[in-house]
């Protein structure tokens, strides 16, 4: 068996999930319809809302399910901006270095629907420049369509101080929608209390908040949208009306089952897991600057006097690297014939790599952002996994570094 490290990538499916999905599949009945089985339908559907909002800390009816974090961020971003349009508010704030969902999603937006992005700096640790935050939100804060933000980056693992930074939004009067799906599972996530504690209310501050069953042992293709109750936004689906109107579409009753058992696995073994999964986290990260002292971790150090305590500022489950005069895509090939499962952590654009642009928001040269390699560790992570990682690398390394100085050789004309 291979050793899987790119929990970020995705997680292995829990069992009980699985059991939940398919014994929910086996029953027939649209959560709408209003005879028995429909009725029944309805019953674990709404079970299922409850117990995803109490990971959550928000209520049911502020849970919609969607198809995947891509879908609640598209439906948050886009929703809210559109929503505010009407108003005149055309200016969309957002961090450097997030995920493609809202990349994508706002460089959309400002193509094909007039919105003015505004890209906040990031240092080098991966942290949104707070400065650069308040300056855009001094300037004509009823200009500003709302604010998005990535909680934990979910290549370098960086955790943004998210309540500072929505209760800049909140007494600037700005709609904040926060991407949590690195962070869900791992982070403690209480919806009402972020918004009490920042000083949101209607329609500023906290208004939304992404997150996915993949990433936490439930199904890919299954998320949500915790979605205030006071939030405006204009729907990105339309149809039956389903979820307060706000995604339109026949609900997925098995998905939900399956994410809702997940969801609370997670947050059973949250304060646990985290604790666990610092310490190897802390192996990897030891473990590599001792077989490669070159080797640059990228995102914030760990303080090792608390692992896992409050100040930790990089995610339990992530450890990057960036290792000079090596491709990392060529590194990740080598430990995979190795038997080790990891990533760049960078998207791939038609097949070819592309340096990542978390690296270079954080001010790395395309060259260094080239060589990067993200462990990242999940629920079925163990000390062997580890070793193992460890045990292949100085081989893979050694020969990454042969190949990337071959490539330099013949690009300078050193060799035929
Ligand atoms: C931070 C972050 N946001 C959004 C997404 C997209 O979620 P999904 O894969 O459920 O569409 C991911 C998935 O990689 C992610 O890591």
């Amino acid at each position: 068996m291979p050793v899987y490290l790119d929990h970020a990538a995705t997680t292995p499916v829990l069992p009980e999930a699985i059991e939940a999905y398919t014994s929910a599949l086996t029953r027939v009945g649209n959560p709408a319809s209003i005879h028995s089985a429909g009725q029944d339908a309805k019953r674990l559907l709404e079970d299922a809302r409850e117990q995803v909002a109490a990971t959550l800390g928000c209520q049911g009816i502020e849970v919609v399910f969607t198809s995947g974090g891509t879908e609640a961020i598209n439906a948050a971003v886009k929703g809210l901006y559109w929503a505010r349009r009407k108003a005149g508010a055309t200016r969309v704030l957002v961090p450097e270095g997030e995920h493609h969902a809202t990349l994508d999603t706002v460089e959309w937006l400002a193509a094909s629907e007039e919105a003015e992005v505004e890209w906040l700096p990031l240092d080098d640790r991966g942290f949104l420049r707070l400065d650069a935050l308040e300056a855009a939100l001094t300037r004509e804060p009823a200009s500003i369509a709302l604010l998005t933000f990535l909680w934990a980056n979910n290549e370098v693992g960086t955790i943004q101080p998210a309540q500072r930074i929505i209760a800049l939004a909140a007494a600037a009067g700005v709609p904040v929608h926060l991407d949590a799906v690195s962070a869900y599972g791992h982070l403690p996530i209480d919806f009402a209390a972020l918004r009490a504690a920042t000083g949101s209310t209607g329609r500023a501050g906290l208004a939304a908040l992404s997150v996915s069953a993949h990433k936490i042992g439930g199904p890919i293709g299954a998320g949500a949208l915790v979605l205030s109750r006071d939030a405006v936004i204009v729907p990105l689906l339309h149809g039956g009306g389903q979820q307060r109107q706000v995604r339109s579409g026949t609900q997925d009753v098995a998905a939900a089952a399956a994410f809702a058992v997940a969801a609370a696995a997670a947050e059973a073994d949250r304060a646990a897991e985290s604790a666990r999964l610092t310490v190897l986290r802390d192996r990897v990260i030891d473990g590599v600057r001792r077989l490669v002292p070159d080797a640059v971790l990228n995102g914030p150090e760990p303080p090792r006097a608390a692992p896992g305590e409050p100040g930790d500022a990089r995610l339990a489950t992530n450890a990057h690297f960036t290792f000079s005069g090596c491709e990392g895509d060529s590194l990740l090939f080598l430990l995979d014939a190795a038997g080790v499962e990891v990533s760049t952590g960078s998207a791939c654009q038609a097949g070819i790599p592309e340096p990542s642009h978390v690296l270079r928001a954080m001010g790395r040269t395309e060259d260094e952002a080239r060589g990067a390699l993200r462990i990242t560790l999940g629920r079925t992570s163990s000390e062997a996994d580890v070793d193992a990682f460890l045990a292949a690398l100085p081989a893979a390394y050694a020969q990454a570094s042969k190949a990337g100085l071959a490539t330099q050789e013949s690009a300078f004309g050193l060799r035929a």
